[in-house]
């Protein structure tokens, strides 16, 4: 499939305010499971973060090992921008297929989809490299078909099985109670432990 998804479109998506994906707002599932999880020393990784207004709000709580990866200068730039203090060397401009290190705990939020589908092999097996032994693969993947030649890709529930499995143990793939606005009943959450 011939699509560009290069680092120049999704920058200049953020350049324009063409980012139609953006809650503005730590959305609320992510919010509840952050809420509950205790220990700050995590090494936390929002790959496709985007504005991360997630990688915002854990950072805020107190959990200072949040990393943001992302093609897109302009979005690392404005998390910058709204949190001066956050370090600049967690705010990652590159691609998250390049990473070369290991995080305890990686946040999924419309990244997933964002990516071509021909990549859908490669980022189950590029989360299984960065994660530490037993680390978590959290968050949220949209359960409905979405568009075939542009973001957001969708997919359904045992198309991921048949994708993670192998690589992960799948804790929880359900359809997510407490979704932000009008993706409720769009979206599973999702936890799986690396295998
Ligand atoms: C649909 S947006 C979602 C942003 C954010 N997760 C949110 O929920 O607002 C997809 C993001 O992934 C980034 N992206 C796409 N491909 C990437 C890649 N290979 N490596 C790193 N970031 C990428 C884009 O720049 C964009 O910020």
């Amino acid at each position: 499939m011939e699509i560009d998804l290069s680092a120049k479109v999704w920058d200049d998506r953020y350049k324009n305010n063409d980012i139609g994906w953006d809650l503005g707002e730590v959305s609320t599932p992510l919010k509840t499971y952050f809420d509950q999880l205790e220990n700050k020393e995590l090494k936390i990784l929002i790959p496709g973060g985007g504005n991360s207004y997630e990688a915002i709000y854990l950072f805020q709580l107190g959990f200072k090992n949040v990393y943001v990866v992302d093609l897109s200068k302009t979005a690392l730039t404005n998390i910058k921008n709204r949190i001066p203090s956050f370090p600049e060397n967690q705010l990652i401009n590159g691609d998250f297929f390049d990473l070369n290190d290991t995080f305890d705990l990686v946040i999924e939020q419309t990244f997933f989809c964002a990516l071509n589908p021909n990549l859908r092999t490669k980022y189950v097996e590029k989360m299984h490299e960065i994660l530490v032994s037993k680390g978590k693969l959290v968050g949220l993947m949209f359960n409905v078909p979405l568009n075939d030649h542009r973001p957001p890709f969708g997919g359904n529930k045992q198309e991921y099985i048949n994708y993670f499995e192998p690589f992960f143990e799948i804790k929880k793939m359900e359809t997510c109670y407490n979704s932000f606005g009008n993706r409720k009943g769009k979206e599973l959450f999702v936890k799986m432990i690396k295998k």
